[in-house]
């Protein structure tokens, strides 16, 4: 069990709470009631990637790697990607847990957020020790570029700085190595730094005690709003939401809409509570569920951490318990999540946009109940019932997403294994994790070329616009346009590349 660490006043008081919250825990027990037998895991029910902190030091542990693997899309290195773990001592970097973690999160279609490139917590003391600002400004520039060029395409959304402002009434900066050398201009020189260093990559703010309003979020707010002004490159904010007890859904929900209408993202990135009561332990984190859907640019929401038994707060912060047994928080989260479905499944004829959650249905004659696939990376058309087991449908779901032209081209990202896409190479189509790079995207993006009479759609190639995506003998393949007219619905091969575009099933 880890001790709660030491450090700032918030983690002085998460500890007195945790404390606290250990003495009362034996008073409080509520009997979880597990979600039905066979019900679908966490990541299968939303728009939004669920993710969990997760560390290099529990990855022997069998049943924190299956829960992870299982339960979740997404994940954070709760410790590996911090400076003291990237760069110890000045120039040296060390990268191998870390990517031990995003190779994993890699192979299981998850995706993977950066924390944390700027932190006055867990920096070295050579770096704290600096007293040039001119030193620390190219240090703290060779750090981001080292760190955000090694993992670069291969991060969702990074938390380029964490925790710059203090819990004062103020809304104060925090004062920190960086603030005092570099003044408040560093945070847009970080952001500048990490959009050079990678492209792919969405930036974020990140902090605590933010999710409702108040002077810190408000004082967060103000310069969100002066970086969009000014062009600064900020995609998102994050909310780290340790919550003690208490998440009114409206306040978190307005406070939340708010910066979305700024123009940025919003995640929940830390999410854990200490609070010793498991009923309102659920309650809290059900707001904080709903709260997120309610609002459409609130696409992700990470716990800090799998079980109770390896989280920094003591006491019973998250969602499984010691033995990886589902709590009545993990019950009520799941409940939340399939109470809201999926995305709204495109009108029949209507048009795709991108979220639009599509299966891609061959309208060949012989073949009218086969979907396109993905299994084991490569992709199939394979048929499926209504009846067909969870993995076969999820697998056959994809999420439209833009392509690399504006228009109508689409790239089609599996909704069973986000982060990955439909993608060709060398004719044959499979469903590959993306790697951020020119090639693979094009590869990875298909335009409609016209559509057979009826809801049919063909999709070629962005790459290739002579190629089209086509089934054969059940596999699928990228073909080039063989017959007189590729619309011809009366040749075989133009049945072939022609796709129904229909809605996933519940
Ligand atoms: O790596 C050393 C190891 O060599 C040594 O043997 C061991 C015992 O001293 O300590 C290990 O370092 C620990 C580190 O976690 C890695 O396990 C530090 O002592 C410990 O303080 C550190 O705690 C982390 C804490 O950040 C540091 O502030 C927690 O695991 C981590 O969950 C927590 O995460 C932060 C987020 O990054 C930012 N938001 C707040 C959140 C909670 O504090």
């Amino acid at each position: 069990m880890r001790l709660s660490p030491p450090g700032s006043r918030h983690r002085r008081r998460m500890t007195a709470i945790a404390a606290a919250v250990t003495a009362a825990a034996v008073v409080t027990g509520v009997v979880a009631v597990q979600p039905g037998a066979g019900a679908a895991p966490l990541r299968q029910h939303s728009r939004l990637t669920i993710g969990a902190a997760i560390s290099n030091s529990h990855l022997g542990d069998a049943l924190y790697v299956n829960t992870w693997r299982t339960e979740f899309s997404g994940v954070t290195p709760e410790n590996e990607m911090k400076w003291d773990a990237t760069e110890p001592i000045q120039g040296q970097f060390q990268f191998g847990p870390a990517d031990t973690i995003v190779a994993q999160a890699q192979s299981a279609g998850m995706r993977v957020r950066g924390h944390t490139l700027v932190w006055h917590g867990q920096l070295p003391a050579w770096v704290g020790n600096i007293s040039s600002a001119a030193t620390l400004q190219s240090t703290m520039d060779n750090h981001i570029r080292g760190v955000a060029g090694h993992f670069a395409g291969k991060i969702w959304y990074w938390d380029v700085i964490n925790e710059a402002f203090s819990d004062d009434a103020a809304g104060s900066r925090r004062s920190s190595v960086f603030q005092r050398l570099l003044g408040d201009g560093y945070l847009e020189h970080a952001f500048r730094t990490a959009r050079a260093a990678d492209p792919a990559a969405k930036l974020c703010y990140n902090d605590y005690n933010t999710q409702t309003a108040n002077a810190k979020s408000n004082a967060i707010y103000a310069m969100v709003r002066d970086f969009k002004a000014r062009g600064v490159p900020i995609d998102c904010v994050g909310f780290q939401t340790h919550l003690g007890g208490s998440a009114p859904q409206a306040a978190v929900q307005s406070n939340f809409q708010r910066f979305a209408d700024l123009g940025v993202d919003v995640q929940v990135t830390e999410l854990d509570d200490s609070t010793s009561s498991a009923t309102t332990e659920a309650a809290d984190f059900a707001n904080v569920v709903r709260a997120c859907l309610a609002v459409s640019r609130c696409n992700n929401i990470t716990f800090w951490g799998v079980t109770d038994k390896y989280s920094w707060i003591t006491g019973q912060p998250l969602l499984f318990d010691g033995n990886y047994t589902k709590k009545a928080s993990y019950t009520a989260v799941h409940d939340v999540l399939a109470a809201a479905g999926t995305p709204a499944d495109p009108p029949a004829g209507g048009t795709l946009t991108p979220g639009s959650v599509v299966s891609l249905r061959a309208t060949t004659a012989c073949c009218t109940d086969r979907y396109v696939r993905h299994q084991n990376g490569a992709a199939v058309t394979s048929p499926i019932s209504s009846s067909s087991p969870a993995l076969d449908k999820a697998d056959a779901t994809w999420v439209v997403r833009s392509g690399l032209a504006s228009g109508s081209c689409l790239s089609f990202e599996s909704r069973n294994a986000p982060g990955s896409y439909l993608r060709h190479r060398n004719y044959v189509v499979y469903r590959q994790v993306s790697d951020g790079s020119a090639q693979f995207d094009a590869d990875a993006t298909f335009c409609p070329q016209g559509a057979k009479a009826g809801s049919g759609v063909s999709l070629a190639s962005y790459n290739f616009p002579t190629r089209f995506l086509r089934h054969y003998n059940n596999t699928v393949h990228i073909a080039s346009n063989g017959g007189p007219n590729a619309f011809d619905s009366t040749t075989s091969w133009a049945a072939d590349v022609t796709w129904a575009v229909t809605g996933p099933w519940a």
